[in-house]
């Protein structure tokens, strides 16, 4: 997308440039639509739950936008020749069972032939132009509130490798269809800004963008972060997704790693699917607004602060 030239356009209130999670184009002065697609190769063995993982994880871009979503399609990469058309129907089940909980509708979709099967949705949802979330809305003074767990893909990785226990792969799988829904209402409802969904990128990474396209800083109390069971002995067995070091290399030399080990620093790292919504609150609030997340069944905590220092992240 770097090399496009940008789009620009009154009514495109957040386009590529920001890295944002999703593009939101104004209807009018209250809507605005806002629009992602995502799709992943397998996390699980299980179709439905898949299926689930994948639904959880595309809408969790309008979320993190402060967003509702409306209808989506299927996105489907299949191995016909290799894998019965009854686990894609589970597949799809699983989707199905994501937009009954969330209300959204799936109205339909597309299907290519692919030699490692890929799931997921193309989601369009609505916002309230004035009320949006977005990586550029970080203020300096402000708590990081984090609504999940880490270590998904620490987890994802050693299944992969049949090596998780049947407890860890229960808690990375209740986190990973759990929706973003509750957390983004909990984050408007306090005023935020500024928040992303942690994804891919993992938690630094994602930080990293947020921290560079709002011009402050964070810093993160490293002992605040809360991890799925069994994470950090994966971790040092060397259970880490390749794409965690990437996320690492990215921030080059903007990371201060204080103290933290380097499994500890890998494991903020660890690239997620279908991870929590990362946001910023008031400090005056931002108590209240973590004790709505943990009431409403949220493993959410305050890891830390926004900095006046653009483009750093502080490990503390
Ligand atoms: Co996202
Ligand atoms: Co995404």
């Amino acid at each position: 997308m770097r090399r496009l030239t940008p789009t620009s356009n009154p009514d495109l209130l957040v386009g590529a440039v920001t890295g944002d999670d999703a593009a939101v184009w104004r209807l009018d002065n209250n809507r605005a639509l806002v629009v992602t697609a995502d799709f992943i190769t397998p996390v699980v063995d299980d179709p439905r739950a898949w299926g689930q993982v994948a639904a959880a994880n595309a809408v969790s871009d309008v979320y993190a936008m402060g967003g509702k979503p409306l209808l989506a399609l299927n996105l489907v990469g299949w191995n016909s020749s290799e894998l019965p058309t009854d686990l894609l129907s589970e597949v799809l089940l699983g989707a199905q069972d994501i937009a009954e909980q969330a209300g959204f509708a799936i109205a339909g979709g597309h299907t290519v032939d692919d030699p490692e099967p890929k799931f997921g949705l193309a989601v369009v949802g609505e916002a309230d132009p004035e009320n949006l979330l977005t990586n550029a809305g970080f203020k300096v003074g402000q708590k990081l509130l984090l609504s999940k767990p880490l270590g998904v893909g620490v987890i994802t990785t050693a299944i992969k490798n049949d090596t998780a226990s049947t407890e860890a792969i229960q808690a990375a799988m209740e986190s990973m269809v759990a929706l973003n829904e509750e957390a983004s209402q909990i984050a408007l409802k306090f005023e935020a800004t500024g928040a992303t969904d942690v994804t891919g990128f993992g938690l630094l990474g994602h930080l990293g963008r947020a921290v560079e396209e709002s011009k402050v800083g964070a810093q993160i109390n490293t002992e605040e972060v809360l991890f799925l069971p069994e994470t950090q002995e994966l971790a040092e067995a060397g259970f880490v997704p390749g794409g965690s070091r990437r996320n690492l290399e990215w921030l080059d030399g903007r990371l201060d790693k204080g103290n933290c080990s380097e499994t500890g620093v890998l494991l903020l790292a660890d690239a997620q699917t279908s991870g929590g919504l990362l946001f910023g609150i008031d400090d005056s609030k931002a108590q209240d607004a973590l004790d709505e997340l943990v009431s409403s069944g949220h493993s959410a905590s305050i890891i830390g602060s926004v900095i006046d220092e653009e483009g750093k992240i502080v490990l503390r």
